[in-house]
């Protein structure tokens, strides 16, 4: 039963392999051994690698970007998602297909569960979207894995930022007014081994999941949390997302329900500053 994972010298991809590298079933690839743009590439690869399941971690995921290079972030947000469903649906294989909150957009806190409806802010989350809905529309035994403001020790992240500034500033300014719920990448990295390695169907109950630490909190209020933890004497000012030079804009809240995932998957979920206070100790 072998485990193929797209995009996976991505953050999240580089996360699993931390976790699964030694267990022979699991194959990474990133787009050097296997460019999920190009469908047959991904037909003769599953053949060659009795390839099972899917674990798609490759993405467009510079926000700001995609508002500008919009034909390369629907490539991979959108064509490339209906490549691995065409590819699940011939050689009937299993796909969890990593999504994004930037799906959503509320007025306020209350958690938004996956009947919510969607209302991307930007083009990345629009891209995102438009992928999500092969998904949802296959007969494959594929779902989708909506997470956001996902953190680990690789890539570029918010954590990983905050911590560095704070090494060469004496004050930070951060957007006070977005909510949402942190990820950190190894608890999501853990559940998809767990769901990927499950013999039974994934998408008997549902096709859409939320998953992200437990709780919520605002950019200010994370990285405030983040210097407190790792005893930084760096002072840190609230501003309004209105303050900032973006192009693309973000959700003012996207906080997500995970009651679904933890029922159907008999898990549990750590809380977001628990998860975090365990990277930063180990970080
Ligand atoms: N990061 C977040 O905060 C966040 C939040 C919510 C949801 N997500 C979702 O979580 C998933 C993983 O995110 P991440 O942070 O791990 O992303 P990432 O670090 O940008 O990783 C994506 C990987 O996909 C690779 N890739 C690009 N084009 C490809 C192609 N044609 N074929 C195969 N691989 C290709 C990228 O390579 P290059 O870097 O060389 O292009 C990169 O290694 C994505 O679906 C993302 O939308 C992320």
């Amino acid at each position: 039963m072998n485990i193929l994972i797209t995009g996976s010298n991505g953050q999240l991809g580089r996360e699993i392999k931390s976790i699964a590298e030694l267990n022979s079933k699991f194959i990474f690839t990133d787009k050097e051994e296997l460019d999920i743009t190009i469908e047959e590439n991904i037909r003769s690869f599953v053949k060659e690698n009795d390839v099972k399941s899917i674990i798609n971690c490759a993405a467009f995921t510079n926000v700001e970007r995609a508002e500008i290079d919009k034909q390369e972030a629907l490539k991979l947000n959108s064509k490339s998602v209906l490549n691995l469903i065409r590819i699940c649906e011939e050689f009937d294989l299993k796909l969890i297909h990593i999504s994004t909150d930037y799906v959503y957009n509320s007025a306020n806190k209350k958690p938004l569960d996956e009947n919510d409806c969607v209302d991307p802010q930007n083009f990345y989350g629009h891209s995102k979207r438009k992928g999500e809905i092969f998904v949802e529309n296959s007969y494959s035994d594929s779902i989708i894995i909506r997470t956001s403001w996902l953190y680990s020790r690789f890539g570029n992240n918010f954590v990983k930022t905050i911590i560095n500034k704070s090494k060469t500033n004496n004050y930070i300014s951060i957007v006070g007014d977005q909510y949402g719920c942190p990820t950190n990448a190894n608890d999501l990295a853990q559940l998809l081994i767990k769901l990927a390695t499950n013999k039974e169907r994934l998408d008997k109950n549902s096709k859409i999941y939320n998953f992200s630490n437990e709780g919520y909190t605002n950019w200010y209020f994370f990285a405030k949390t983040v210097l407190k933890e790792i005893g930084s004497d760096c002072s840190i000012k609230k501003i309004s997302a209105k303050e900032i030079s973006q192009t693309a804009k973000r959700p003012f809240f996207a906080i997500t329900s995970k009651e679904k995932i933890k029922r159907d998957f008999k898990i549990s979920i750590p809380e977001w500053k628990t998860s975090l206070i365990r990277f930063l100790n180990n970080y």
